[in-house]
């Protein structure tokens, strides 16, 4: 086993639900080439199996039986079978047979295969437990396409509706009647039910068209689903298929984790007054489409998950009539053919179900994001413009905020208070005794002091870091503050320097909005562009709120601890892309709503092309994982933006990007027919008539290969868009500079005469200019104003010399 992308480990409790996935390399499809670098750890059984199989070519292999998804063309079906079950069934039972046939003549062991699972919508085929005997003998059958072993997948781990701007008189929440006709899927850890964020006061009759089912299960029956919640169905073939005697801590769709809690109350909760997280970030909770549906796809266990679950849950939300996905989950998978998620995502598009992913947390360096998908919507996560303070009170009578989010006792009483300096001695902090110790970080160890102070007894902490990327720190399990270095000179002048005792104490649980500095910015752990999977494509494609999100939350399910003790809350404070997903769900639920017409590629360039790059000081959006910290986010951090409900409503053009845009892609990417009939399930989609890299999307990178002789100089782009404005209007183009580029648009002006006209227009970009010193990333942006200026359909534009080794 293969760990291909090392997790991150974050401090707090499964916060930051990371993806990560241990890839079994002979799981890779024959034509996969394997990176040199790591087949020296591929198993001698791996080797074996691959030198049996190239010699003999023999139906029976050796070696270890494992799940597997298969990929069929359908359209070979033999008129015999009735549908898509028997025909998958038989191929199995058939494989069985002549592998068991093979087995006895050998004198080896008889296998005990099994089915998983048969898909329809999501791809064409099946999961089943094969020997590799049998796993050699499907691949013969007449129809197959290709396989791929079973893969873990795990998930990513109030006011944010305000931050946003959603507002009852006007703008997107009126005009979607905020969501109501709209269902969004939810594939995830679960649901707690009985939370008040799934209580169907003011909700509607269920749509009619809904096929979705309430399934019954452990601690979980069939009258917990109501007019918010409307379906629940989980999934545990795959991951009991793989551990057969292991039990399911929760076998239902009921939530013990609380991700998908979580992200389904963040996407469509119904509104909670008086919600907090120990008074923290106090008022009325809601989703951000609150009278949108939510169905939850259990497919992520306590236990594990599985991608055989994963495609399983999607297919059933396909057919049960989703609008939306929400997948705040993901693997670092490098080609798309393999990746389960993109293929399971590309059905549900051609649907017309939009879908939307995580960027993932493994942020800030280049090139680490996931679902970097062409026909998915990538979210990034970035902060809102809300704080939580801890007031200090020195004995002096002097008072000063730092930031906490102690969830215990909100006083900490005048407390003795002694400066220790750089908190590491672990001998003299477990001699303080029942103090306030105030340590002063250094080298950014702001992690190790803290374990260090936990360990002493002590009565509180205050810590003086410039470290801005503190929020998993802040949640700590002892009282703790944490100041910044102008705050941290007074208390230690203080402590220092009174001649009589000193004393401090820390009120606790204050929330401030607004005003107090930037916001928003993008959060280091975000996940960055190119995107491994297609460079081709700029991704993420946009900046959505994803740290510190308060949401619904298990009740019986710890939030944190306060000294040694597990603390309970209906309302949870978590970070991440998976949290800055569901967002984008409930956005897209409410835009699905106000513009019934639109393709999910229209939705997916009305977010991004009215998103905005300013943040509330009005300069460019910060960055917090970026050299330096808080220099300006580029758009392989944020991609074209931060979201804008409101603004989406109107974005005046839209670049629409259609199936066969996406085959043409496909193509470009010159993946083998059989390649790209995994993706497509559609064998007519593999004649590549025009293959290219240039898609119609609402953004631009050019990757620039300075390794070339010449090197290159100039890359054209084509794009079409299409009217969704007024029936007759006229945009010009304007450019922001690149650096060390020239961006060029032609033509310059576009002249609309009626609603759904489609334009098209070039753009290239020259460069890099004569002797300019060019950078990694540069970046600028093109924009269509209208002549009325009530539009601006805004794309970012990126040339970049970084390369995805
Ligand atoms: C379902 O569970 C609820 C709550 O535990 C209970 O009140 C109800 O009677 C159950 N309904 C059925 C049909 O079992
Ligand atoms: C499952 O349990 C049975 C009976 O206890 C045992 O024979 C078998 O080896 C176990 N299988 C696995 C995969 O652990
Ligand atoms: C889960 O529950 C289903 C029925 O609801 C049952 O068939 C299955 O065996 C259970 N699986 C596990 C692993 O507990
Ligand atoms: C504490 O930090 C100082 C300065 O970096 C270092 O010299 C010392 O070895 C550290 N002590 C421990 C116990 O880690
Ligand atoms: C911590 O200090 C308090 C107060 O002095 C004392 O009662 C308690 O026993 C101490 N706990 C430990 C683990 O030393
Ligand atoms: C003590 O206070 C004086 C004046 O307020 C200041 O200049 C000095 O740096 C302080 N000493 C320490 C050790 O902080
Ligand atoms: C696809 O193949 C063509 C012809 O060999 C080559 O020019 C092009 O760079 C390849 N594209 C990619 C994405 O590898």
């Amino acid at each position: 086993m293969v760990p291909l992308s090392p997790i991150r480990s974050f401090l707090h409790k499964g916060l930051y639900l990371l993806v990560f996935f241990f890839f079994t390399l002979y799981s890779l499809l024959p034509h996969q080439s394997l990176p040199s670098s790591l087949s020296p750890s591929m198993a001698p059984p791996t080797q074996f199996f691959l030198f049996m199989c190239c010699l003999l070519r023999s139906v029976f292999v050796f070696g270890e039986s494992d799940n597997y998804i298969v990929h069929m063309d359908l359209s070979l079906m033999p008129k015999i079978f009735t549908d898509h079950h028997s025909w998958y069934s038989a191929v199995v039972e058939s494989a069985l047979a002549s592998s068991k046939a093979a087995s006895m003549k050998s004198g080896g062991f008889l296998s005990n295969s099994k089915f998983i699972y048969s898909y329809l919508h999501a791809i064409q085929g099946f999961s089943a437990h094969l020997s590799p005997g049998e796993h050699e003998a499907i691949k013969n059958t007449p129809g197959y396409v290709s396989s791929v072993r079973d893969l873990p997948v795990k998930p990513d781990t109030t006011h944010s509706s305000q931050f946003l701007g959603l507002a009852a008189d006007t703008g997107a929440w009126p005009a979607s009647s905020y969501g109501e006709e709209v269902i969004i899927g939810i594939v995830d850890t679960g649901v707690w039910p009985e939370s008040s964020s799934f209580k169907d006061s003011g909700m509607s009759q269920i749509p009619a068209r809904w096929k979705g089912e309430c399934q019954a299960g452990v601690q979980f029956n069939a009258s917990m689903c109501n007019r918010k919640l409307i379906g629940a169905r989980y999934f545990n073939k795959g991951i009991t298929a793989k551990n057969p005697n292991m039990t399911l801590s929760m076998n239902s769709t009921r939530d013990t984790e609380g991700h998908g809690t979580h992200t389904s109350s963040t996407a469509a909760g119904n509104y909670v007054e008086d919600a907090s997280f120990f008074g923290y970030a106090p008022g009325t909770a809601r989703g951000m489409a609150p009278r949108a549906r939510v169905a939850m796809y259990k497919a992520l266990w306590q236990e594990g998950g599985f991608a055989s679950d994963i495609i399983a849950a999607v297919d059933q939300a396909i057919s049960d009539g989703v609008d939306v996905l929400s997948l705040s989950l993901g693997l670092d998978v490098m080609a798309l053919y393999l990746d389960p998620v993109a293929i399971a995502s590309y059905a549900a598009n051609e649907k017309g179900i939009f879908v939307t992913t995580s960027a993932g947390n493994e942020g800030p360096f280049g090139a680490s994001l996931h679902n970097g998908t062409p026909w998915s919507i990538t979210v990034a996560a970035g902060d809102m413009d809300r704080d939580y303070v801890g007031v200090v009170t020195l004995g002096n009578g002097v008072r000063l905020e730092g930031t906490t989010l102690f969830p215990g006792n909100p006083h900490l009483p005048q407390t003795p208070t002694v400066f220790m300096g750089f908190c590491n001695n672990t001998v003299a902090l477990s001699q303080v005794g029942r103090k306030i110790v105030v340590c002063e970080d250094k080298d950014d160890l702001l992690a190790d002091q803290i374990n260090y102070i936990q360990a002493g007894n002590i009565s509180g902490g205050i810590f003086i870091t410039d470290k801005i990327d503190i929020e998993q720190y802040i949640e700590s399990q002892l009282p703790a503050v944490f100041v910044d270095q102008k705050v941290g000179e007074i208390i230690k002048n203080y402590v220092r320097n009174s001649s009589g005792k000193t004393e401090a104490g820390v009120e606790f649980g204050r929330t401030v909005i607004g005003g107090r500095r930037a916001a928003p910015r993008v959060a280091s752990y975000s996940s960055r562009g190119p995107s491994p999977s297609c460079p081709f494509v700029l991704k993420p494609d946009v900046l959505a709120p994803g740290s510190l999100i308060l949401a619904a939350w298990p009740e019986k399910t710890p939030t944190t601890l306060v000294g040694s003790d597990f603390v309970y809350s209906k309302y949870n404070l978590l970070s991440g892309t998976s949290m800055s997903t569901p967002h984008v769900a409930g956005v897209a639920a409410l835009l699905k709503a106000a513009r019934p017409e639109w393709s999910p590629a229209a939705i997916r360039s009305a977010i991004m092309t009215t998103s905005y790059s300013t943040d509330n000081t009005n300069r460019p959006i910060r960055d917090l994982g970026g050299n330096p910290v808080g220099s300006p986010a580029n758009p392989l951090a944020m991609g074209a933006g931060h979201i804008d409900p409101n603004k989406a409503l109107n974005p005046g053009l839209v670049y629409d990007t259609t199936t066969e845009d996406y085959n043409n892609l496909l193509c470009g990417l010159n993946y083998t027919a059989k390649e790209i009939q995994t993706i497509t399930r559609s064998s007519s989609t593999t004649i590549c008539s025009n293959p290219t890299l240039d898609l119609n999307y609402p953004s631009f990178i050019a990757l620039l290969d300075f390794s070339k002789t010449p090197p290159p100089t100039a890359r054209e782009f084509h794009r079409t868009v299409t009217n969704v404005g007024e029936e007759s209007a006229s945009y010009f183009a304007t450019v922001t500079p690149v650096k060390g580029y020239k961006v060029t648009v032609e033509p310059k002006e576009l002249i609309f005469k009626e609603k759904f006209e489609k334009l098209s227009y070039k753009l290239t970009i020259e460069g890099p200019i004569g002797g300019v010193q060019v950078e990694d990333v540069a970046w600028g942006h093109v924009s269509w104003i209208d002549r009325e200026n009530k539009y601006e359909v805004k794309s970012p534009i990126v040339a970049t010399t970084y390369r995805i080794e």
